[in-house]
C-alpha cells in the first residue's frame, strides 16, 4: 500500500491551494458542539427554561446556527456579519448540509453588528474574541448596549476573552489538528502588542505535511481587552448580572473543558474564559 499522505505528488499541486481556509479555521479554532452545549445548559442553569432563537453575531461561516438549529425543533438561530463571502462559504457548505427544515431556521444577515436590527433573541452569542475589533471604550459600550437592547427581557449574552502572561508576548504557537483530508499544522502568531494602546495583532497561518504553507490566511487588528475591563462595560451598559467562568484541570493537569462560574481565576500563561452577561 503506498502511502502519500506526507510527500507531495508528482504533478499534483500543492496542498496549500487544494485546501480551504474557512474549513481549516473551523477545525483549528471552534467547537460548535461544546459552545452550544455550554450556552444551552447555563441558559437554562440561569432562566429555567430552554433558549429558543440565538443570534450569532460575527457569526463568519455560521457554524454555532448551525449546531443550534439542530437541536431542537423550537430552535431558531440568526448569523450576522458584516463579509458577504463568507456568509456565502457558510451558506454553501454548512447551511446547505442541513436538511431543509432545519435550514429553513436559520437566517443569516449581512449587516454590522453595531447597526444591526432582528427580533429579539434569548440569546446572542460573540466568540473567539470577535468583539476585540472594537478598540475604545465608547465603542465596545455602544455595541454592549445594543445587544442588552436587542435581547429579550431575560435574555442573555454569550461571550468569551483570552488572556494570560504570553497574551503580552510577540509568539507563535503551533499545533497539529486531525482534518478530514489528513493533518496540518495550525500556527497562531502574535505579531505585535503595544502596551500604550492594548492594540493586538495577530494571523493564522497553515502548514501542510508537502511543505506547502497558507500564510495569514485571517489577520485580527484587535485591542486585548482585560476581563475587569470587559466586565466593567458589561456592568455600564446595564447588565444586571456577570459571570466570569473558568475552566478546570484533569487528572494529568491538563484544561478539562469544563467551565465553572469563579469569583477569582489563575494567572496561567495562556487562559481562555467565557462570560455572561444576563438582562
Ligand atoms: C474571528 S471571525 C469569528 C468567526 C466565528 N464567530 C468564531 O467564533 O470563530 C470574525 C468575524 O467577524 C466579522 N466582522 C468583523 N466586523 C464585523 C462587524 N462590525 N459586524 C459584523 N461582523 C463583523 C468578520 O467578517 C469575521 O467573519
Amino acid at each position: 500500500m503506498s502511502d502519500t499522505s506526507h510527500a507531495s505528488v508528482p504533478g499534483a499541486s500543492p496542498l496549500a491551494e487544494q485546501t480551504d481556509r474557512h474549513r481549516l479555521y473551523e477545525l483549528s479554532v471552534q467547537c460548535a458542539e461544546a459552545e452550544v452545549d455550554f450556552i444551552d445548559q447555563n441558559f437554562r442553569l440561569l432562566r429555567g427554561r430552554s433558549a429558543r432563537l440565538l443570534r450569532e453575531d460575527f457569526c463568519g461561516t455560521a457554524s454555532v446556527c448551525c449546531e443550534w438549529v439542530q437541536r431542537r425543533k423550537t430552535n431558531r438561530a440568526i448569523g450576522v456579519d458584516i463579509d458577504r463571502e463568507v456568509l456565502d462559504w457558510g451558506r454553501t457548505n454548512n447551511l446547505s448540509e442541513l436538511p431543509d427544515d432545519l435550514a429553513k431556521r436559520a437566517m443569516l444577515l449581512e449587516a454590522n453588528v453595531l447597526e444591526v436590527e432582528t427580533p429579539s433573541p434569548d440569546i446572542i452569542v460573540a466568540m473567539n474574541f470577535s468583539y476585540w475589533l472594537l478598540k475604545h471604550r465608547p465603542a465596545l459600550k455602544r455595541y454592549f448596549k445594543r445587544v442588552r437592547k436587542a435581547l429579550k427581557d431575560d435574555g442573555m449574552f454569550f461571550l468569551d476573552a483570552y488572556g494570560g502572561y504570553d497574551s503580552y508576548r510577540i509568539i507563535t504557537e503551533e499545533r497539529t489538528i486531525e482534518g478530514g483530508d489528513g493533518d496540518f499544522t495550525y500556527i497562531w502568531e502574535q505579531e505585535r502588542y503595544d502596551p500604550v494602546s492594548g492594540r493586538l495583532v495577530c494571523h493564522i497561518s497553515f502548514a501542510f505535511p508537502d511543505g506547502s504553507r497558507m500564510d495569514r490566511a485571517f489577520s485580527y487588528d484587535w485591542r486585548l481587552w482585560s476581563l475587569p475591563e470587559i466586565r466593567e462595560l458589561l456592568d455600564e451598559a446595564g447588565f444586571k448580572r456577570v459571570l466570569c467562568y473558568w475552566q478546570g484541570w484533569d487528572q494529568d493537569g491538563n484544561p478539562d473543558g469544563v467551565f465553572t462560574p469563579v469569583q477569582a481565576g489563575e494567572p496561567d500563561a495562556g487562559w481562555i474564559a467565557y462570560l455572561t452577561a444576563e438582562k
